[in-house]
């Protein structure tokens, strides 16, 4: 796992190769097994796959959205926050297990941040509420872009760790 953790990168550059069938299943399992508070379970995703309307989806944001522009594949992270007051917590999970997963898979991802964010008119959350049907009473936390790596990055190392970040016992 940690080999795995200093590997993820954030991917930006896709290639044109779909994400499989078989993939996308790990990947939404991924999400669906991530742990969730009082095991409400309140997270839901959106599989967005045509590229019209991920095009649009970039435009719903004003910075931060490169990976949109060649990636097969967006997951949108949400959650019916009617269900839990904690959802930030729960589909920041999902989001982070997909993108582990992603991983695993030989596959890059970008974690594209939706909450608290705008686009040129309205909050980003609104927008992509707008375009994918998504009820009122969801939170919209991010897009998780997918899809076969088309940059290399250099994967972390130890050296590349803050240690003291870390405290024993007191601050
Ligand atoms: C909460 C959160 C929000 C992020 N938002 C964006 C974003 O909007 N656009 C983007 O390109 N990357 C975004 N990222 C990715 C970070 O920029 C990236 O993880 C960070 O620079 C470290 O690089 P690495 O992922 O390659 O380790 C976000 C990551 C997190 C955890």
């Amino acid at each position: 796992m940690l080999e795995l953790l200093k590997r993820r990168r954030s991917t930006r550059l896709f290639t044109d190769q779909p994400v499989s069938e078989e993939d996308l299943d790990s990947l939404l399992k991924a999400a669906l097994l991530a742990p969730s508070s009082m095991g409400k379970r309140p997270v839901e995703c959106v599989v967005v796959r045509d590229r019209e309307t991920i095009a649009r989806l970039k435009t719903y944001k004003k910075h931060g959205t490169t990976a949109l522009e060649s990636a097969p594949l967006a997951i949108v992270v949400a959650a019916d926050a009617q269900k839990s007051d904690v959802w930030v917590e729960d589909a920041s999970i999902a989001a982070t297990f997909l993108q582990v997963e992603a991983e695993a898979l030989g596959l890059g991802s970008n974690w594209i941040q939706l909450r608290r964010r705008e686009s040129d008119t309205e909050p980003s959350e609104v927008a992509f509420r707008r375009e994918l049907g998504l009820p009122d009473h969801y939170g919209v936390l991010c897009v998780v872009a997918v899809g076969h790596k088309a940059e290399d990055k250099k994967a972390y190392t130890d050296d590349d760790l803050d240690f003291t970040k870390i405290h024993y016992e007191t601050f």
